[in-house]
């Protein structure tokens, strides 16, 4: 009996030294296996008589019994020591705050847009929408603009390296006046339209970007006159700004698509900042429009959307529109 007992504490001993599993498994081995201690002692059993080995027997199976537990305690400890190890190493702070997305939130100008959409509809003008690569017939010549005339370097033109059918350059629109042509063209008086996008110069200080926003206005009908431009843009503006209490005025201006023509300038920091061409279309564009100018008339603007924002927000430098620097954007979220 002292042999088994001899075996048991070297057992259990030998176990709680094994590091990890496969030197376990080995202990094991060494004490339950074929050729281990124990298969060893009970050789020795067929040699004793009856009593003895019912006796002997009973000491082998309960000393087994205490090899197998010390075997399996050892098993969970080595598996609980794994875990922990592993789950030390992919340690997570979970006190930390969320790293999130974001909220994101919709551009100062893109709102400014989306307010113009809201106001010009419920003025009664439909919103519509065409390509920003536009023709030269549509950007100058349908505008009354004569080959070679200075009206056309007027703007300074991004031209794409592609021909139309007359074999002209495409240009990337520099107004959205093409809109006016292109919608009065596929429609019938009365005309009540306006048309946002993006228009493109050769341009870049504080007050210009070589990419902006215009919004087109065109309402032609039997009867629409200069007053009703001044007071149906005034109205809009009041809308806008949401101050009935605005120092606008309508400049004399030129333009070879409308006569008489204007510039709407607004008061921005004690200096007049100028937000819109506008005018009565002449009678040639109306010719191009389809329609017979001694019957319909009316009046255009474009207005610049970047400019309309500056004035709602006090902002200097329509650049910061462009940087995407989001302490300046966040502002407006
Ligand atoms: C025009 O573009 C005319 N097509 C407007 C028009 C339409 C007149 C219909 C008559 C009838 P102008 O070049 O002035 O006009 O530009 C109109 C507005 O666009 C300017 O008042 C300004 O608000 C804005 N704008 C022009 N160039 C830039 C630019 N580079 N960056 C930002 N805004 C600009
Ligand atoms: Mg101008």
């Amino acid at each position: 009996m002292e042999a088994l007992e001899n075996i048991v504490s070297r057992a259990t001993a030998d176990f709680s030294a094994a590091g990890d599993p496969a030197s376990l498994e080995n202990a094991k081995a060494r004490y339950l296996g074929k050729s281990g201690e124990l298969s060893g002692f009970r050789a020795t059993l067929g040699s004793l008589s009856p009593e003895e080995r019912r006796v002997a027997g009973a000491a082998f199976n309960a000393a087994k019994e205490r090899i197998e537990a010390a075997l399996e305690a050892r098993r969970t400890a080595l598996a609980g020591a794994k875990l922990s190890a592993r789950l030390s190493e992919e340690a997570l702070d979970v006190t930390l705050p969320g790293r999130g997305r974001g909220r994101g939130g919709v551009h100062p100008v893109l709102r400014t847009w989306q307010r113009i959409e809201e106001i010009w509809h419920s003025l009664g003008f439909e919103v519509a929408d065409g390509p920003e690569i536009e023709t030269d017939w549509y950007n100058f010549t349908a505008l009354n603009n004569p080959e070679n005339h200075p009206a056309r370097s007027m703007q300074d033109t991004f031209y794409v390296d592609l021909k139309d059918k007359d074999g002209l350059p495409l240009v990337l629109r520099t107004h959205t006046s093409p809109m006016q042509v292109r919608y009065a063209r596929m429609h019938k008086p009365p005309i009540k339209a306006i048309a946002p996008g993006r228009t493109y110069r050769v341009d870049s200080d504080a007050t210009h970007s070589p990419m902006f926003h215009q919004v087109e206005g065109l309402w032609i009908d039997e009867n629409i006159s200069f007053a009703d431009l001044k007071g149906v843009y005034t109205d809009f503006l009041r809308r806008f700004f949401e101050n009935a209490d605005l120092e606008v005025r309508f400049r004399p201006s030129f333009f070879p698509f409308t006569e008489p023509s204007a510039e709407i300038d607004m008061k921005f920091k004690h200096r007049w900042l100028e937000i819109s061409g506008a005018g009565q279309v002449h009678p040639a564009v109306v010719r191009n429009f389809g329609l017979d100018p001694e019957r319909h008339i009316g009046f255009a603007f474009g207005s610049g959307l970047e400019r309309l924002t500056m004035l709602r927000h006090g902002i200097d430098d329509l650049r910061l529109f462009f940087d995407g620097d989001l302490r300046f954007l966040e502002q407006f979220a």
